[in-house]
Protein backbone atom coordinates (compact mmCIF):
# COMPACT_ATOMS: atom_id res chain seq x y z
CA UNK A 1 0.00 0.00 0.00
CA UNK A 2 1.13 3.79 -1.25
CA UNK A 3 2.18 5.48 2.22
CA UNK A 4 0.67 8.64 0.49
CA UNK A 5 -2.50 10.42 0.69
CA UNK A 6 -4.03 12.17 -2.20
CA UNK A 7 -6.32 14.50 -1.24
CA UNK A 8 -8.21 17.61 -3.28
CA UNK A 9 -10.35 20.03 -1.16
CA UNK A 10 -13.59 21.30 -3.42
CA UNK A 11 -15.93 23.90 -1.50
CA UNK A 12 -18.52 26.54 -1.21
CA UNK A 13 -19.85 24.78 -4.38
CA UNK A 14 -23.33 26.79 -3.90
CA UNK A 15 -24.78 24.13 -6.14
CA UNK A 16 -28.66 25.59 -7.43
CA UNK A 17 -31.76 23.31 -7.24
CA UNK A 18 -32.29 23.55 -10.70
CA UNK A 19 -30.26 24.63 -13.76
CA UNK A 20 -29.99 28.77 -12.65
CA UNK A 21 -27.16 31.02 -11.93
CA UNK A 22 -25.92 31.77 -8.80
CA UNK A 23 -24.72 35.36 -8.19
CA UNK A 24 -24.78 35.40 -11.96
CA UNK A 25 -22.64 32.18 -11.57
CA UNK A 26 -23.39 28.82 -13.71
CA UNK A 27 -22.10 26.95 -10.66
CA UNK A 28 -23.58 23.73 -12.30
CA UNK A 29 -20.81 23.94 -14.60
CA UNK A 30 -18.32 24.94 -13.25
CA UNK A 31 -18.32 22.04 -10.55
CA UNK A 32 -18.46 20.07 -14.02
CA UNK A 33 -15.36 21.78 -14.89
CA UNK A 34 -13.31 21.11 -11.49
CA UNK A 35 -14.49 17.59 -11.24
CA UNK A 36 -13.43 16.61 -15.15
CA UNK A 37 -10.21 17.73 -13.84
CA UNK A 38 -10.26 16.15 -10.79
CA UNK A 39 -10.70 12.69 -12.01
CA UNK A 40 -7.64 12.90 -14.20
CA UNK A 41 -5.78 12.79 -10.48
CA UNK A 42 -4.71 10.01 -8.84
CA UNK A 43 -6.53 10.87 -5.65
CA UNK A 44 -7.19 8.80 -2.58
CA UNK A 45 -10.51 11.28 -1.22
CA UNK A 46 -12.60 14.04 -1.97
CA UNK A 47 -13.51 16.17 0.37
CA UNK A 48 -16.71 18.49 -0.18
CA UNK A 49 -16.31 20.60 2.70
CA UNK A 50 -19.13 22.42 2.82
CA UNK A 51 -21.60 25.10 1.50
CA UNK A 52 -22.79 22.04 -1.26
CA UNK A 53 -25.95 23.49 -1.46
CA UNK A 54 -26.69 27.24 -2.74
CA UNK A 55 -28.69 28.97 -0.15
CA UNK A 56 -30.56 26.48 2.62
CA UNK A 57 -29.83 22.98 1.80
CA UNK A 58 -31.53 22.60 -1.40
CA UNK A 59 -32.22 18.35 -1.71
CA UNK A 60 -32.47 19.03 -5.44
CA UNK A 61 -28.94 20.66 -4.67
CA UNK A 62 -27.69 17.64 -2.94
CA UNK A 63 -29.27 14.89 -5.33
CA UNK A 64 -28.12 16.76 -8.53
CA UNK A 65 -24.08 16.79 -6.54
CA UNK A 66 -24.42 12.74 -5.61
CA UNK A 67 -25.74 11.78 -9.22
CA UNK A 68 -22.35 13.98 -10.75
CA UNK A 69 -20.31 12.05 -8.71
CA UNK A 70 -21.33 8.40 -9.36
CA UNK A 71 -18.93 7.39 -11.40
CA UNK A 72 -16.03 10.05 -9.33
CA UNK A 73 -13.14 7.50 -9.60
CA UNK A 74 -12.37 7.77 -5.39
CA UNK A 75 -14.34 7.70 -2.71
CA UNK A 76 -15.42 11.01 -1.77
CA UNK A 77 -16.92 12.95 2.10
CA UNK A 78 -19.71 15.57 2.26
CA UNK A 79 -19.23 18.02 5.01
CA UNK A 80 -21.86 20.47 6.22
CA UNK A 81 -21.26 24.73 5.92
CA UNK A 82 -24.13 27.21 6.63
CA UNK A 83 -26.03 27.04 3.86
CA UNK A 84 -26.46 23.14 4.14
CA UNK A 85 -28.88 21.04 6.20
CA UNK A 86 -27.20 18.51 8.22
CA UNK A 87 -30.70 16.75 7.68
CA UNK A 88 -30.78 16.88 3.66
CA UNK A 89 -27.59 15.60 3.35
CA UNK A 90 -27.83 12.05 5.86
CA UNK A 91 -31.11 11.42 4.00
CA UNK A 92 -29.19 11.89 -0.01
CA UNK A 93 -25.60 11.06 0.76
CA UNK A 94 -26.97 8.31 3.31
CA UNK A 95 -24.74 9.18 6.09
CA UNK A 96 -24.02 7.11 9.24
CA UNK A 97 -25.73 7.93 12.31
CA UNK A 98 -22.58 7.14 13.87
CA UNK A 99 -21.38 10.75 12.26
CA UNK A 100 -23.70 12.61 14.14
CA UNK A 101 -23.07 14.58 17.02
CA UNK A 102 -25.89 16.57 18.69
CA UNK A 103 -27.57 17.20 15.56
CA UNK A 104 -24.41 17.69 13.42
CA UNK A 105 -21.88 15.86 11.17
CA UNK A 106 -18.85 15.30 13.18
CA UNK A 107 -16.40 12.28 13.02
CA UNK A 108 -13.50 10.46 11.94
CA UNK A 109 -11.89 8.19 9.28
CA UNK A 110 -8.79 7.04 8.95
CA UNK A 111 -7.92 6.70 5.07
CA UNK A 112 -4.31 4.80 3.80
CA UNK A 113 -4.09 4.72 7.32
CA UNK A 114 -3.55 8.14 8.09
CA UNK A 115 -6.31 10.28 10.68
CA UNK A 116 -8.45 12.47 9.72
CA UNK A 117 -11.23 14.77 11.58
CA UNK A 118 -14.30 16.54 10.00
CA UNK A 119 -16.24 18.96 12.69
CA UNK A 120 -19.49 20.76 11.30
CA UNK A 121 -19.80 24.58 11.92
CA UNK A 122 -22.88 24.47 10.06
CA UNK A 123 -24.49 27.03 12.75
CA UNK A 124 -21.36 29.65 12.55
CA UNK A 125 -20.26 27.91 15.86
CA UNK A 126 -18.47 24.79 16.94
CA UNK A 127 -20.67 24.08 19.74
CA UNK A 128 -19.51 22.90 23.62
CA UNK A 129 -21.32 19.38 22.78
CA UNK A 130 -18.76 19.01 19.69
CA UNK A 131 -15.65 20.32 21.10
CA UNK A 132 -16.45 17.81 23.92
CA UNK A 133 -16.51 14.88 21.39
CA UNK A 134 -13.34 16.23 20.18
CA UNK A 135 -12.01 16.28 23.52
CA UNK A 136 -12.51 12.81 24.18
CA UNK A 137 -10.85 11.50 20.57
CA UNK A 138 -7.75 9.51 21.42
CA UNK A 139 -5.38 11.79 19.10
CA UNK A 140 -1.72 10.53 19.30
CA UNK A 141 -0.61 10.60 16.12
CA UNK A 142 -0.90 12.98 13.37
CA UNK A 143 -3.96 14.28 12.28
CA UNK A 144 -5.65 16.47 9.43
CA UNK A 145 -8.76 18.84 10.62
CA UNK A 146 -11.90 19.99 8.29
CA UNK A 147 -13.87 22.49 9.22
CA UNK A 148 -15.89 24.52 7.17
CA UNK A 149 -15.61 27.48 9.15
CA UNK A 150 -11.57 28.51 9.59
CA UNK A 151 -11.77 28.81 13.79
CA UNK A 152 -9.44 32.69 13.17
CA UNK A 153 -10.50 35.74 11.58
CA UNK A 154 -8.65 35.77 8.24
CA UNK A 155 -8.21 39.10 7.09
CA UNK A 156 -11.45 38.98 4.77
CA UNK A 157 -13.15 42.82 5.64
CA UNK A 158 -16.63 41.45 4.66
CA UNK A 159 -16.26 38.00 5.92
CA UNK A 160 -14.57 38.72 9.14
CA UNK A 161 -17.24 41.46 10.27
CA UNK A 162 -20.15 39.64 10.50
CA UNK A 163 -19.84 36.35 8.90
CA UNK A 164 -16.45 34.42 11.29
CA UNK A 165 -17.14 32.05 13.45
CA UNK A 166 -18.47 32.75 16.41
CA UNK A 167 -16.56 30.58 19.45
CA UNK A 168 -13.22 31.18 18.44
CA UNK A 169 -11.76 31.72 21.61
CA UNK A 170 -13.47 28.55 23.16
CA UNK A 171 -12.51 26.98 20.23
CA UNK A 172 -8.89 27.36 20.69
CA UNK A 173 -8.92 26.37 24.32
CA UNK A 174 -10.16 22.71 22.98
CA UNK A 175 -7.56 22.97 19.81
CA UNK A 176 -5.10 23.23 21.99
CA UNK A 177 -4.85 20.33 23.41
CA UNK A 178 -4.02 18.62 20.27
CA UNK A 179 -0.34 19.48 19.12
CA UNK A 180 -0.57 16.77 16.66
CA UNK A 181 -2.86 18.52 14.89
CA UNK A 182 -0.84 21.01 12.98
CA UNK A 183 -3.15 21.65 9.89
CA UNK A 184 -6.56 22.84 9.30
CA UNK A 185 -8.30 22.63 6.36
CA UNK A 186 -11.28 25.00 5.91
CA UNK A 187 -13.40 27.27 2.73
CA UNK A 188 -16.26 29.44 3.69
CA UNK A 189 -14.05 32.86 2.68
CA UNK A 190 -14.15 32.13 -0.60
CA UNK A 191 -10.29 32.79 -1.31
CA UNK A 192 -7.19 30.80 -0.97
CA UNK A 193 -4.99 31.86 2.12
CA UNK A 194 -2.61 30.28 4.72
CA UNK A 195 -2.40 31.42 8.15
CA UNK A 196 -0.45 30.23 11.29
CA UNK A 197 -2.36 30.56 14.75
CA UNK A 198 -0.06 29.20 17.48
CA UNK A 199 1.27 25.64 16.72
CA UNK A 200 -0.91 25.56 13.38
CA UNK A 201 -1.79 26.58 9.97
CA UNK A 202 -5.09 27.43 8.76
CA UNK A 203 -5.48 26.54 4.91
CA UNK A 204 -8.70 28.67 3.11
CA UNK A 205 -9.90 26.62 0.06
CA UNK A 206 -11.14 29.08 -2.71
CA UNK A 207 -14.31 28.12 -3.96
CA UNK A 208 -15.60 26.17 -6.98
CA UNK A 209 -17.77 29.13 -7.82
CA UNK A 210 -16.71 32.46 -6.85
CA UNK A 211 -14.04 34.59 -5.02
CA UNK A 212 -14.77 37.17 -2.31
CA UNK A 213 -12.49 40.25 -2.64
CA UNK A 214 -10.91 40.34 0.90
CA UNK A 215 -10.13 44.05 0.68
CA UNK A 216 -14.14 44.90 0.27
CA UNK A 217 -16.19 45.80 3.43
CA UNK A 218 -19.26 45.13 1.33
CA UNK A 219 -19.65 41.55 -0.66
CA UNK A 220 -17.49 42.27 -3.77
CA UNK A 221 -16.83 38.99 -6.60
CA UNK A 222 -13.20 39.23 -6.99
CA UNK A 223 -13.36 36.83 -9.52
CA UNK A 224 -15.21 33.94 -10.72
CA UNK A 225 -12.59 31.30 -11.33
CA UNK A 226 -12.87 28.23 -9.86
CA UNK A 227 -10.48 26.91 -7.44
CA UNK A 228 -9.30 23.86 -5.59
CA UNK A 229 -6.94 22.71 -3.12
CA UNK A 230 -4.35 19.52 -3.40
CA UNK A 231 -3.47 17.70 -0.10
CA UNK A 232 0.08 15.75 -0.41
CA UNK A 233 0.72 13.86 2.83
CA UNK A 234 3.79 11.32 2.69
CA UNK A 235 4.94 9.94 5.67
CA UNK A 236 4.79 12.90 8.31
CA UNK A 237 5.10 15.50 5.52
CA UNK A 238 1.85 17.98 4.18
CA UNK A 239 2.59 19.53 0.84
CA UNK A 240 -0.81 21.62 -0.09
CA UNK A 241 -1.65 24.18 -2.63
CA UNK A 242 -4.42 25.52 -4.30
CA UNK A 243 -5.04 25.41 -7.94
CA UNK A 244 -7.67 27.40 -10.46
CA UNK A 245 -9.06 26.50 -13.62
CA UNK A 246 -9.43 28.76 -16.24
CA UNK A 247 -12.62 28.17 -18.33
CA UNK A 248 -11.39 30.09 -21.07
CA UNK A 249 -8.63 28.05 -21.50
CA UNK A 250 -8.88 25.24 -19.81
CA UNK A 251 -5.55 25.40 -18.29
CA UNK A 252 -4.81 24.67 -14.23
CA UNK A 253 -2.88 27.44 -12.86
CA UNK A 254 -1.22 27.09 -9.17
FE1 LIG B 1 -20.03 29.20 4.22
Amino acid sequence: MSNQLHIAQITDMHITDTDKPFHGVEVRKKFLEVIQVLKQRPLDLLILSGDLAAEWGEIESYQWIKKQLADFPCPFIVMAGNHDKVKNLVQVFDLPSTDIVAGMLCFTRRIQGKLLIFLDSSNYTLPTAQLAWLATQPIDEQALLFIHHPPILCGSRFMDADYGLQNIEETWGTLAQFPLIKHIFCGHYHTAKTLQNQDKQIHLTPSTSLQIDTQSLEFTVEHTTPGWRTILWQDSQITTFVEYLDSNDAQVTK
